[in-house]
């Protein structure tokens, strides 16, 4: 089969990677890609959102199965545009990927369908979000609608914050259309997994579980990033709580969905918080997880093209997943300044150390090949993922691998996985 990839970053480069195992894959492109994915993927330079290029492009080179990484294109079409070509595409169509799209739309069908969840209220007038921050207790979350990379979740310590958060999400659209609404929620306490799913718009089949690392800095500081490092599986995650999740999240989202003429197919996220009440949903996310996929997918025994496939073609139940018994972590390399200000263009030095070493993984997220030499081009550069028997190996080798590599500017957390400890 020919397989078009769509997107550029780790996650793309992990799913590039499962997809060259496949026994069914005979040619990969992947559009964009980058600098790693080139070398085990044809890349062509079709951004994420040009549609009719990239629909184009499939017509012309005969493309039997499409993959989307990324939320953007999902949330804005990309599997309606390939379905009308008549081209088999994995992914949530756009009336169902509105389960990540719209903040307000997944906490309203949480409401109606009894999905544990936080409190909350949206809003769409910012005059009624600020009377309602009259009387709301406090620290509380304010969260834009829309996509926002997923910068748009502010946790406000108090009302002054909090006012400060209306203004900037709804009036002044640090976001832009994202801020249109609001969605204002009960602050909770816990332990975050990350559980990702594959959906053939009736059955579900989870995957192993993992955890993220969402802020800049040691010790869970800083600004929240796109994530800086995963380990999988979570220790937190237990098989008390995988049944509570089952039961009561995981089937009742996907029915909740089927009822309301939304049949979602592809990868279901749930974005999960451990809290003394029982696990709770903190977000869904229409897609794999970046670096979610980094350690997750590694670990995955199946061909994935097989389990793609069920998933379009609705015979998920005869698909039963498998996940190597050991342990993987990712550790995110980024550039100096990330999320705000970094600078890009530095030479990579050491990406060869990873040649041949099966337990290594480099997957590149911001790289650019110019002249034959691989630079940075982006705030996420690299995700070194290492695996090992258990997550106290598997975490020394991926530290001691992002000593492997060098460049200006290079930039990482140092606790990635101190979790583990803990448990
Ligand atoms: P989200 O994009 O919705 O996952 O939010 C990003 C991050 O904000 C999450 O990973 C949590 O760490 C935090 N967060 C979101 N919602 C809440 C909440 N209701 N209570 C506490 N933390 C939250
Ligand atoms: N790592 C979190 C996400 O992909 O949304």
């Amino acid at each position: 089969m020919k397989i078009l990839v769509i997107g550029g970053g780790g996650r793309e480069h992990a799913i590039v990677m499962s997809v060259k195992k496949s026994k069914k894959a005979t040619e990969i492109y992947c559009a964009p890609g980058n600098a790693g994915i080139a070398q085990l993927a044809e890349c062509v330079p079709i951004g994420v959102m040009e549609f009719d290029k990239l629909v184009a492009f499939a017509k012309e080179k005969a493309i039997d199965f499409v993959i989307v990484g990324p939320d953007d294109p999902l949330v804005g079409g990309i599997v309606d545009a390939m379905k009308n070509a008549g081209i088999k595409t994995f992914g949530p169509d756009k009336k169902a990927a509105i389960l990540e799209g719209s903040k307000a739309f997944s906490k309203d069908l949480m409401k109606k369908y009894h999905i544990p969840t936080a409190s909350y209220e949206n809003f769409d007038d910012p005059a009624l979000a600020l009377a309602y921050l009259e009387t709301a207790q406090f620290p509380i979350v304010l969260k834009a609608d829309g996509l926002a990379l997923g910068k748009g979740v502010l946790i406000c310590q108090n009302k002054e914050q909090a006012v400060a958060g209306v203004q900037s999400i709804m009036m002044d659209k640090q976001f832009g259309n994202a801020g249109n609404t609001m969605v204002i929620e009960e602050f909770m306490t816990g332990r975050e997994v990350s559980v990702l799913s594959y959906v053939d718009g009736k059955v579900i089949k989870t995957m192993t579980s993992a955890q993220d690392h969402k802020r800049a800095q040691d010790g869970d500081q800083g600004l929240n990033t796109g994530g800086m490092g995963t380990f999988s599986p979570s220790p937190f995650y237990t098989r008390e709580v995988d049944e509570f999740c089952k039961k009561y999240i995981y089937q009742p989202t996907v029915d909740a969905m089927a009822q309301e003429g939304r049949e979602f197919k592809g990868i279901i996220f749930f974005g999960l918080m451990l809290t003394k009440d029982g696990p709770k949903v903190l977000e869904y996310n229409a897609r794999f997880g970046d670096p979610e996929a980094q350690v997750v997918l590694p670990r995955m025994k199946n061909d994935i093209i097989e389990v793609m496939e069920a998933c379009v073609d609705g015979t998920l139940d005869q698909i039963d997943l498998v996940f190597e018994e050991n342990a993987a972590v990712c550790v995110v390399l980024a550039s100096d300044g990330y999320p705000l200000h970094y600078e890009k263009g530095y030479e990579i030095r050491g990406l060869n150390n990873f040649d041949g070493k099966e337990d290594y993984f480099c997957f590149h997220a911001g790289t650019k090949d110019v002249d034959n030499r691989i630079v940075t081009n982006g705030g996420r550069v690299l995700g070194v993922t290492a695996t090992g028997s258990n997550l106290q190996e598997a975490r020394k080798k991926a530290y001691a691998a992002t000593e492997w590599l060098d460049f200006d500017n290079k930039y990482m957390r140092h606790d990635i996985g101190k979790a583990i400890d803990e448990a």
